[in-house]
């Protein structure tokens, strides 16, 4: 791998396999054991650089981290000095100086974590930068949808609802294209971005009718705070168009899965009795990001300067 990840579309097959494999690797080693720690990243120090709200990345980026007995630092804008006006690149170079090894960056700002790699020396990992990308959330999609039918090439994945606000929706597309997947985009209209026919993916306003082709089903939530007008009537007029309910999921076919990256909306995106059921890979998702992002670290960090694992 190279020094940073910043976007799904940065890798190729090869590389993204390979960090299924590490990440399929680290789900084995945790296994079973009393203690789920490695000694693998002993001495390095990750940074987690979060300037909008998180909780699964964040946390996940830390456990992983810790998992790896590297130093984890933890720094929310919230509470910082970034409050007091500092800018992005005196954080970075505050970071810098610091000693960081990695820095995971989550920015309401496109391009964010590429700036990020202008002035710090260590990796860059994007965890989420405004609607553009989110690549480790794209590789724990491909890994859980793997886990489940031990390929992606070949496979149907619908990805259904604010495709224009979402860089959960953009990595996806970039990386299941990349693995050989059929993706579908399905939303209303006004929440399809300009230009998504350029996309890598097919796009369709009808959820009814693509639902009996999908493998998978990846329901996005609706991201209000990004909305600076009204793309729906309303929220049960979305639901009842676009919302995955009881019976729209006896629509899909037998072996199929549900996904969705959190935060979700349980009765609007997405109904609970969905949400709790057995095709929801939700916590499977969750659970299967700390290996994603053990494995992202452990082939950033012990690939540099030659120091072994
Ligand atoms: N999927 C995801 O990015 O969730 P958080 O916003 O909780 O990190």
């Amino acid at each position: 791998m190279t020094t940073h990840l910043l976007t799904a579309a940065d890798l190729d097959r090869e590389e993204a396999l390979l960090i299924l494999d590490t990440a399929q690797q680290m789900a084995e080693a945790m296994t079973g054991r009393e203690v789920r720690k490695l000694p693998t990243l002993r001495g390095r120090t990750v940074v987690n650089l979060f300037f909008e709200d998180s909780t699964r990345t964040r946390v996940s980026f830390e456990t992983a981290a810790k998992r790896l007995s590297a130093d984890v630092v933890n720094f929310s804008a919230k509470g910082s000095s970034v409050s007091k006006g500092e800018s992005l690149k005196d954080t970075a170079l505050t970071l810098q100086a610091m000693g960081a090894d990695a820095v995971v960056v989550r920015h309401q700002a496109c391009g964010a974590a590429h700036r990020l790699t202008q002035w710090i020396d260590g990796s860059v990992i994007n965890a989420g930068d405004g609607t553009h990308q989110h690549p480790t959330q794209a590789l724990l999609d491909a890994f859980t949808i793997r886990q489940h039918f031990g390929r992606i090439e070949g496979l149907r994945v619908g990805i259904v609802g604010d495709i224009l606000h979402s860089r959960v929706a953009r990595s996806n597309v970039d990386l299941l294209h990349e693995l050989g997947a059929e993706v579908v985009l399905v939303a209303p209209p006004t929440l399809l971005p300009v230009g998504v026919d350029s996309w890598s993916a097919r796009v369709s306003y009808d959820l009814d009718a693509v639902l009996p082709e999908c493998d998978a089903l990846m329901m996005l939530r609706v991201q209000r705070e990004r909305m600076n007008a009204s793309y729906f009537p309303s929220v049960r007029e979305y639901a009842r168009r676009y919302g995955l309910d009881s019976m729209r999921m006896g629509a899909l076919p037998d072996e199929s899965i549900v996904l969705h990256p959190g935060p979700m909306i349980r009765g609007m995106e997405i109904a609970a009795e969905v949400a709790d059921s057995s095709k929801s890979m939700i916590v499977d998702q969750v659970a299967n990001g700390i290996y994603i992002r053990m494995a992202v670290l452990y082939l950033l960090l012990s690939s540099k300067k030659g120091e072994a694992a």
